[in-house]
């Protein structure tokens, strides 16, 4: 499918061959270097509502990287979303001033909202501008999800036919949402450990029934570190939480050191998407499986890539 002006606020709207364009042009950038000039004279708007270190600097890099200016608020405070300015009317206003906008947003369908209003100008006679999801909520991430699968790409040489790990907080986690959708176009075998109180949503089990992927749910990181390909590890994300007395219950429960590797392969390797609070120790950061870092820094091509594919500078 053609990728000019198109909004990227699920992984669900995008197909293998998607992906696939999207990990090419970004394993270019990361073999042959940028071209600088490919996005000259076009802007990137970076709407920022919530806390963001890597998506908002890689995407910001990467525009810069490949030729865009980039215009940006980090936090409402200092914007007229401070006077009550509604989400509608700042899209609304933004768009006269860029040629894409990538949004974080803490209400689950909010980049969905926000691409209606970019498609609803369209009507007037004025240009489409992308919208495309920085994380909305707790539903979906789809952006870190390419780079994710990419960064699978590059360490176990295929996506396909993967067991994959996934720890963590999977109720509000929307990296983890978007990856589990993901991965079910690649026949994954995906093991879930969490309380029970932060378990997988069952819209999401049904819908890994529905492709026939294999999964199944856990208490314990050691019942499935052995046979995994991928640990994708995640933080318990004290700020979902309605009510902290439910996080103080859970909070510090996972945590992957050193030495707990050595059970696992060694080919496996472990992710984050980052930020880490105390679930992975400091100790693992050097082990050969650990691979995080990498991983965010996978951001820059991949968003590079995306970039110019919705800006109609690559095909
Ligand atoms: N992985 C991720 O979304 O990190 P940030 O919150 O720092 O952007």
């Amino acid at each position: 499918m053609n990728f000019t002006n198109r909004d990227v606020v699920s992984i669900k709207d995008f197909s293998k061959q998607d992906l696939e364009k999207v990990f090419s042009i970004a394993g270019g950038f990361a073999k042959n270097g940028y071209d600088r000039k490919l996005l000259k004279g076009k802007r990137v708007g970076l709407l920022f509502y919530e806390p963001s270190t890597r998506t908002r600097m890689s995407f910001d890099t990467a525009a810069q990287t490949i030729g865009a200016d980039t215009i940006w608020f980090a936090g409402p405070e200092g914007t007229s979303v401070m006077k009550g300015e509604t989400l509608k009317d700042t899209i609304e206003t933004v768009a006269n001033y860029v040629d894409a906008i990538i949004l974080r947003h803490p209400f689950d369908g909010s980049a969905r909202w926000a691409a209606e209003i970019t498609t609803r100008r369209t009507r007037r006679g004025a240009p489409k501008v992308p919208i495309i999801s920085g994380g909305d909520g707790k539903n979906e991430h789809p952006t870190q999800t390419m780079l994710d699968l990419y960064s699978m790409l590059i360490t176990q040489g295929r996506i396909e036919s993967l067991n994959v790990a996934l720890i963590g907080d999977l109720k509000y986690g929307r990296t983890v949402h978007s990856l589990s959708y993901a991965l079910s176009m690649y026949n994954a075998r995906l093991s879930f450990v969490a309380p029970d109180m932060l378990q997988i949503p069952s819209h999401i089990t049904s819908f890994l029934d529905r492709c026939g992927i294999k999964h199944s749910e856990h208490s314990r990181i050691e019942d499935v570190i052995a046979d995994a390909d991928i640990v994708y590890m995640t933080r318990i994300q004290k700020e979902r939480f309605p009510d902290e007395n439910e996080y103080n219950k859970v909070k510090g429960l996972y945590r992957i050191s050193k030495s707990m590797l050595s059970a696992a392969k060694p080919t496996m390797r472990l992710m984050h998407p980052l930020p880490r609070v105390d679930e992975i120790t400091l100790d693992a950061d050097d082990d050969p499986r650990a691979y995080y870092f990498q991983q965010a820094g996978n951001g820059v091509p991949i968003r590079a890539a995306l970039l110019a594919l919705v800006m109609g500078a690559c095909e």
